[in-house]
């Protein structure tokens, strides 16, 4: 989990690319292009409240968090948001030193301290907007519980693919994205794998599948009934 190196996708945006699972944290085709569509369009604008929770599963780079940032920062009416990234492997200093400038180019970000984004977060809650509070934390995502770290209107499900993790995209995980969802909340994913949307309506989501990002034929959102 640990080799990672800082790679630019197809329109511009970094990533990183993890050399021992031989795994993409984003699309090579566009990170920022896929972020945007998978959990900004069909996750963040299908929430209608002004005050919400979301949840991140693999925080990664952050890149998801930061698209949700801007959005808090320029809608009217203004939306007050708590986010909870989940992440076991968070980013080193000597990773996101650059990973953080060429983020830089793509969304503007310089007016956010990186040590408060990728480190101060795993501490302790962190203001980053006065309408925008973000908390990591350092645990594996089957460890996850909601009576620690409570429910949520969102679900950014954001794992490595099936063939390098298929142990994050079966019953067990499912369960788990119920328990930390509402009702009537929202997961978003960039998959449409088939036995993972049968273990999603077995714990009582309702799937539906839209057009994936740049020309995937699909992806999933489920709603928790
Ligand atoms: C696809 S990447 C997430 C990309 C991220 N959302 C971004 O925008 O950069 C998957 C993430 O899950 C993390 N991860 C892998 N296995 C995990 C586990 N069992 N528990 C928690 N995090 C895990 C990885 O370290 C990686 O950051």
């Amino acid at each position: 989990m640990e080799f990672r190196k800082l790679i630019i996708t197809e329109d511009g945006s970094p990533s990183l690319h993890n050399e021992e699972l031989k795994e993409s944290y984003h699309s090579r085709r566009g990170a920022l292009a896929e972020s945007q569509h998978v959990f900004i369009k069909n996750g963040f604008y299908k929430i209608n409240k002004n005050n919400f929770r979301i949840i991140e599963f693999g925080f990664g780079t952050g890149l998801n968090c930061l698209l949700t940032l801007l959005e808090a920062k320029n809608q009217t009416p203004m939306r007050t948001i708590e986010y909870v990234g989940v992440e076991k492997f968070p980013l080193k200093a000597s990773e996101y030193y650059n990973l953080w400038i060429e983020l830089n180019k793509q969304v503007a970000v310089d007016d956010i301290n990186p040590k408060d984004f990728y480190e101060k977060s795993f501490e302790m809650p962190v203001e980053l907007l006065s309408n925008f509070l973000l908390k990591n934390i350092s645990i594996d995502f089957l460890k996850i519980n909601p009576e620690v770290i409570g429910t949520f209107d969102l679900l950014y499900f954001d794992c490595f693919g099936a063939q390098a993790q298929p142990e994050l995209w079966g019953e067990d995980m499912a369960k788990i994205c119920a328990d930390v969802l509402n009702t009537g909340g929202v997961l978003t994913t960039y998959s449409s794998k088939a036995s993972f949307r049968r273990a999603l309506e077995k714990n009582n989501f309702q799937v539906g599948k839209v057009p994936g990002a740049l020309g995937k034929r699909e992806m999933m959102i489920a709603t928790k009934l």
